[in-house]
């Protein structure tokens, strides 16, 4: 193993994914990508964007395969569609895409998503390999098999549980992320860290300025420690059941705030970071010691998140209720218990929830009053 990458497994109902990390992940996964891709027909599914920057990572990693065919489809939420599910389906039969052929995901959560379930359907499902460029995909979503497509205006509606065979995360490839990007995933990394893991919070809290950066140095620890942790709850509930839930923290209200603003003009992660915030205050009335939740702010004003739009609390709890992770019996919120703990809590009434939302929109940032 080449020194400073990491080897993660995961079981699941239909096997193991392997997981790379590290600087230089693909040497090290070299010899197991070679034997997954010998003697078969490769499609790597990426972007322009990506392709542009690190297209010859993506040849080194697909070089063992008898052949390799890029497809592309469009930088970022645009590529998660039906259409462009359909035309990459067509290409890969016109290619003599067979059931041993691989697909490789080159990209971000988008291009990730979509070529995992492009993947999922394809002559009832290929097995596929994810090589993810961004941090957010490094840490959350190229991790634990959740694949989709977007249907209309309706984020991530259609989709499968199909776990790739292997996971190869090169943080060398964050070089190139813009800094909003890095930021917005790190609250995805604080959001782990808060509920699952406090050596991960104190990381993030003295290397944040790095972070940022997109330093690989710094970068290194926390994308494998937040794999890590998502990796066993991830193996625990392979299928949302009830404890991979935990990992919403933070996502009930920002899937409402990203629908109401109908996913324009705040990023998801900077949106989870003022869903923490909220449900942390919930907590706050919850019990929650008042020193953990001040612990929380006072990284989230370390980030510079972009000031919260201005919205509509009625807007916001329609959307909570609409939002595909509500049950029939109502919405889970998912709150921090201490730190590295977090816990699932039913039966929030509407009223109280208004009343919190109302107050946290004139002032996100401040305590639970009383
Ligand atoms: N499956 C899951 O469990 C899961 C979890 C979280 C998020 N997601 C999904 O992930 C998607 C978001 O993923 P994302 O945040 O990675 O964004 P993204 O994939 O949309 O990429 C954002 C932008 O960064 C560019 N980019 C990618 N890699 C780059 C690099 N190395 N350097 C410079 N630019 C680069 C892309 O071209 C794109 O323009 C959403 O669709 C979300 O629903 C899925």
């Amino acid at each position: 193993m080449a020194e400073g990458v990491d080897r993660l497994s995961l079981r699941h109902p239909g096997g193991t994914t392997t997981v790379f990390v590290g600087r230089d992940a693909a040497a090290a996964a070299r010899p197991m990508v070679g034997e997954w891709l010998a003697g078969r027909l490769a499609f790597v599914i990426s972007s322009p964007r990506v392709l542009e920057l690190h297209r010859a990572a993506v040849e080194a990693l697909a070089a063992p395969a008898a052949r390799v065919k890029v497809l592309t489809v469009p930088d970022g939420e645009e590529a998660k569609s039906l259409e462009h599910a359909g035309r990459l389906w067509c290409e890969m039969l016109a290619a003599g895409g067979k059931r041993d052929s691989r697909v490789i995901a080159f990209g971000g959560g988008s291009v990730g998503d979509l070529a995992g379930f492009v993947a999922g359907c394809f002559l009832r499902g290929v097995e596929y390999l994810q090589q993810p460029t961004t941090l957010l995909a490094q840490v959350d979503a190229a991790l634990g098999g959740k694949t989709a497509i977007d249907l209309g205006a309706t984020k991530n509606s259609i989709g499968l549980f199909h776990h790739p065979a292997l996971v190869v995360s090169d943080v060398d490839l964050l070089a190139t992320l813009p800094r909003d990007e890095v930021r917005s995933a790190l609250a995805e990394v604080v959001k782990t860290a808060l509920i699952l893991d406090p050596l991960l919070l104190e990381r993030v809290e003295r290397d944040l300025d790095r972070l940022l950066d997109a330093d690989a140095d710094a970068l290194q620890p926390v994308v494998l420690a937040t794999a890590r942790a998502k990796l066993r709850v991830v193996e625990r509930d392979p299928r949302e059941g009830d404890q991979r839930r935990l990992l919403n923290f933070g996502h009930t209200l920002a899937h409402a705030i990203e629908s109401v603003l109908e996913y324009r003009g705040l990023r998801h992660g900077d949106a989870v970071a003022y869903g923490m915030l909220f449900a942390t205050r919930l907590a706050e009335q919850n019990g929650l010691d008042a020193p953990v939740a001040e612990r929380l702010r006072r990284l989230l004003r370390r980030f510079g998140l972009p000031s919260l739009p201005t919205l509509d609390a009625e807007a916001l709890l329609e959307a909570m209720g609409r939002d595909k992770k509500a049950l029939e019996n109502g919405l889970v919120w998912v709150l921090p218990a201490a730190v590295g703990e977090g816990k699932m809590v039913r039966g929030v009434e509407p009223a109280e929830v208004r009343q919190h939302l109302e107050a946290f929109l004139e002032d996100p940032w401040a305590a639970a009053a009383g």
